[in-house]
């Protein structure tokens, strides 16, 4: 079966990435590594501090970004207590605040002829009528792949200052590689907690590396989050190999750039599709919603999987995750003989 519904990198990591692995000493497997001696969580933060231009004591880590947004959420948001989050969006927003009995409110994506697009006015209206305890915003955003402009996140960031914002940038990475915003960001937003993970750009999924950089006033999470006998040595090793390895990434990144473009082009082909555009390692394609569930047997039959969903939304529409070139190409190939073969809308 080839997954395509999870949103992984199925490049795989960096090369450096199984040189660590080859060369793992028992040291490393069964000694804490004892970095707080040296009055910084690890290496792997350290690291993560000079490259962002932060202080250590704000970078906090994490086992994968879920991990910190639960550790976040479940710091901050009490019960009754309102979180502001996307209507369209990653399904766990919603089931990490019920965990803490909070109450999702949800402002909506407009949905445009070939793209997403967040509607920042609107937020803020929103917003000021509620006065959420936290505030949950995604760039890129899953499943929609749109991201937010940077004029517009000074915009909200500004605008939610008496609340928690979370910035969700999970799939950061697919689009553009910078990094010099968060510095400034996190300087002025005190309040602001930007999640990152290595599990989508860096294709280190399995070994849950996340981190946080947390603005200045949230000391509180900064004390929740620290692991005083340190992390997983092994998956700190991998993904600062990871970090060491940025023309392997930055290949990827270019090429998904392009196979994204493949996606866009296909379906442009097909009359009653929409190939909605994306900043991600995924695409969200609306289709004839009887096509759904033909569609759905077709690509299970041939061993592809990709994600439908139940919300209504996004009932006419799936989600597929770039693989690799030929993965792309094999999916095409297979669209390509649905839409033509089986019924689907012709080209
Ligand atoms: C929007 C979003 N945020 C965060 C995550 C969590 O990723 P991880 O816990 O592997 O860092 C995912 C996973 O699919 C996601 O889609």
């Amino acid at each position: 079966m080839l997954y395509l519904d999870r949103n992984e990198n199925l490049y795989g990591p960096a090369p450096k990435c199984f040189e660590v692995l080859r060369s793992v000493t028992l040291e490393e497997l069964s000694i804490y590594s004892r970095d707080f001696t040296r009055g910084v969580k690890s290496r792997l933060s350290e690291r993560l501090a000079n490259e962002l231009g932060i202080p250590e004591p704000q970078i906090l880590l994490s086992e994968g970004s879920e991990d910190m947004l639960k550790q976040a959420v479940h710091c901050y948001l009490g019960p009754g207590e309102k979180i502001l989050c996307p209507d369209q969006s990653w399904w766990y927003y919603r089931a990490v605040a019920s965990e803490v009995g909070g109450e999702t409110v949800t402002y909506r994506l407009k949905r445009l002829s070939d793209r997403y697009s967040y509607d920042v006015g609107e937020m803020i209206t929103l917003y000021e009528k509620i006065s959420p305890r936290v505030v949950l915003i995604a760039s890129p955003n899953n499943p929609t792949g749109n991201s937010f402009r940077d004029d517009d996140l000074q915009t909200l960031t500004e605008a939610f200052r008496e609340s928690i914002v979370i910035l969700d940038e999970a799939y950061w990475g697919f689009e553009e590689q910078a990094n010099n915003r968060i510095a400034g960001l996190i300087g002025r937003y005190r309040n602001l907690l930007i999640l990152r993970t290595f599990s989508k750009f860096y294709a280190l999924a399995g070994a849950r590396v996340g981190y946080a950089a947390a603005g200045a006033s949230l000391s509180r999470l900064t004390r929740f989050a620290s692991r005083y006998l340190g992390y997983n040595r092994i998956s700190e090793e991998l993904a600062l190999a990871a970090l060491d390895s940025p023309e392997y990434y930055d290949t990827i990144g270019r090429t998904m750039q392009s196979d994204r473009e493949r996606f866009y082009e296909f379906f442009g082909r097909l009359s009653g599709t929409t190939c909605f555009r994306s900043q991600a390692n995924f695409v969200l394609v609306r289709v004839p919603a009887e096509a759904v569930s033909p569609l759905r047997k077709f690509l299970s039959e041939n061993g592809i999987a990709v994600k439908f969903f139940k919300e209504e939304e996004f009932k006419d529409c799936l989600r597929i995750t770039l693989g690799t070139r030929d993965q792309n190409e094999l999916v095409l190939t297979a669209l390509d003989s649905f839409f033509r073969f089986e019924g689907g809308t012709s080209s």
